[in-house]
């Protein structure tokens, strides 16, 4: 187990409820979902409601790094983020009472899919939403941070649209299947969406379709 740390990527829990909002065996819950899903929104807000550390694995990864995610992709290229990305996450799911955002594209990875189904008491959350609305979200995201720079230059698998695209249709089924929940956030603010994923883990058993891709 990791102790915790001072870690800027952390969010400090300050009142433990989670026991009467979720089953008491689950120790962590994952987010997945394409760029744009809500998961860093969606998590942090969960985790408040829980009681439970929020962490955001890009954040993680930035802070291990030292290095901002752009930077990393353009100095040292992606397959590099990845290998970042999959000592990040087994890192990260060695907490307990955590909600864990994951950056987009780690689910790709089979061996950051198999950390995510081996680890115990481990509810995984697909948040889904048609391309053209996550890709407004992003943007929408880039002008409320009063960013000048365009959307890619905050996440460089933007920066070519059709690439984008490819990505997202690649990844649908790998969401699906590794995740036990999947929310359906297109017409759901982030509140409405932690409040359906609240009722969905405390009435539904988690069930994957298919734990192998
Ligand atoms: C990526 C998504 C990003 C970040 C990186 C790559 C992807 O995270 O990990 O830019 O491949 O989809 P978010 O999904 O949090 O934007």
């Amino acid at each position: 187990m990791i102790a915790p740390t001072a870690d800027p990527a952390v969010s400090h829990p300050s009142q433990p409820a989670a026991n009467r909002l979720i089953p008491a065996h689950l120790r962590r819950i994952v987010l997945t979902g394409f760029m744009g899903a809500g998961k860093t929104t969606v998590g942090r807000l969960l985790a408040g409601r829980l009681g439970w550390e929020f962490l955001d694995l890009d954040a993680c990864i930035e802070s291990r790094a030292g290095l901002t995610v752009p930077s990393i992709f353009a100095a040292h290229g992606e397959a590099h983020f990845r290998q970042l990305e999959s000592q990040a996450l087994a890192a990260s799911l060695g907490r307990s009472n955590v909600v864990l955002a994951l950056g987009g594209g780690a689910p790709e990875s089979l061996t950051n899919r198999l950390l995510i189904e081996q680890t115990p008491a481990t509810a995984t959350v697909f948040l889904d939403a048609p391309f053209a609305t996550l890709i407004d979200r992003c943007v929408t995201q880039s002008v409320d941070a009063k960013s000048i720079a365009p959307p890619a230059q905050a996440r460089p698998v933007l920066a070519d649209p059709a690439s984008a695209e490819a990505r997202f249709l690649a990844r649908q089924p790998i969401y699906r299947r590794l995740a036990h929940y999947t929310i359906s956030t297109a017409s759901l603010t982030t509140g409405e969406t932690v409040a359906a994923l609240l009722t969905r883990l405390q009435t539904t058993p988690p069930v994957r379709s298919n734990s192998r891709l």
